[in-house]
């Protein structure tokens, strides 16, 4: 099992993943576009229209002008979720010492990545938990919802409850998850760590990957494509004849 789920799967995740993501962008990408899109005022440069880019990925304004309250959980559990992933990638390849580099103790930068951990995977599952009840508490909402809006729902709270488990309760130490993940990096497989917590949480982290590239969760890739086609300065667009 563990030779399935640790060693087998994650490089059919890996193929399916980067195959699946760059398969929809060049579909995406040569999708004719006949017609001037672009929504006046629009920035006049390439710079002006980057940046436009940017406060939409980073601010979601179109969000904001439309809806607050859905503004909110969207806002925090994407911020959230930024946060986390950043997390993960330092606090593991820096076994929690990152903030040594600003003059911490090792111990004290243990203590503070757990502080930011912790804080971040509860706003993580605040802003789920608020998209979630928003999904089921309206009539609209659950008739427009379809069983793979709740699946990501579910793989999601699973992954995040699994994290905020191993946080409280079931400590993996990071340097074994560190060897692990550095293992199959460099097609040298090591055994994952024995903890049930962390299977758990890794599995669901391959099936969501795994979905990904055929799931609505391509939106994160997609707003950049729709925006820049509304946002892109006027005469740099190409026309066709
Ligand atoms: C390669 C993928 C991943 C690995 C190896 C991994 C590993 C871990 C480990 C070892 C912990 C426990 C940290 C501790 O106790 O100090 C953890 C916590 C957590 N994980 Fe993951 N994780 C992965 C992906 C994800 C993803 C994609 C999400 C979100 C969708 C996520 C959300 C969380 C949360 C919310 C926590 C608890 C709070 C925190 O430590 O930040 N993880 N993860």
């Amino acid at each position: 099992m563990s030779v399935l789920f640790g060693w087998v799967l994650p490089y059919i995740v890996l193929i399916v993943f980067l195959g699946g993501m760059i398969h929809r962008m060049l579909v995406w990408a040569h999708v004719p576009v006949p017609f001037k899109l672009t929504v006046f005022p629009s920035p006049d440069t390439t710079g002006g229209a980057v940046l436009d880019l940017a406060k939409e990925a980073v601010g979601f304004r179109s969000l904001w002008r439309g809806k607050k309250s859905l503004w909110f959980g969207a806002w925090l559990f994407h911020i959230a979720l930024a946060l986390v992933l950043i997390g993960h990638f330092v606090g593991i390849t820096f076994l929690g010492h990152q903030f040594t580099l600003f003059g911490a103790t090792p111990e004290q930068s243990e203590r503070l990545s757990i502080l930011f951990g912790t804080y971040a995977g509860a706003a993580l599952l605040i802003g789920l938990v608020f998209l979630t009840i928003r999904r089921l508490a309206s009539p609209t909402m659950r008739f427009i919802s379809n069983f793979a809006d709740y699946l990501v729902l579910v793989l999601l709270l699973g992954i995040i409850g699994s994290g905020m488990y191993m946080r409280f309760f079931n400590e993996v130490p990071y340097g074994a998850v560190r060897d692990y993940l550095a293992g199959l990096f460099t097609f040298r497989p090591v055994l994952p760590p024995d903890n049930q917590a962390f299977l758990f949480h890794f599995t669901l982290v391959e099936l969501l990957l795994l979905y990904f590239p055929s799931s609505k969760l391509m939106h994160a890739c997609g707003l950049f494509f729709s925006r820049w086609l509304i946002t892109r300065p006027y005469e740099r667009q190409v026309i066709l004849k």
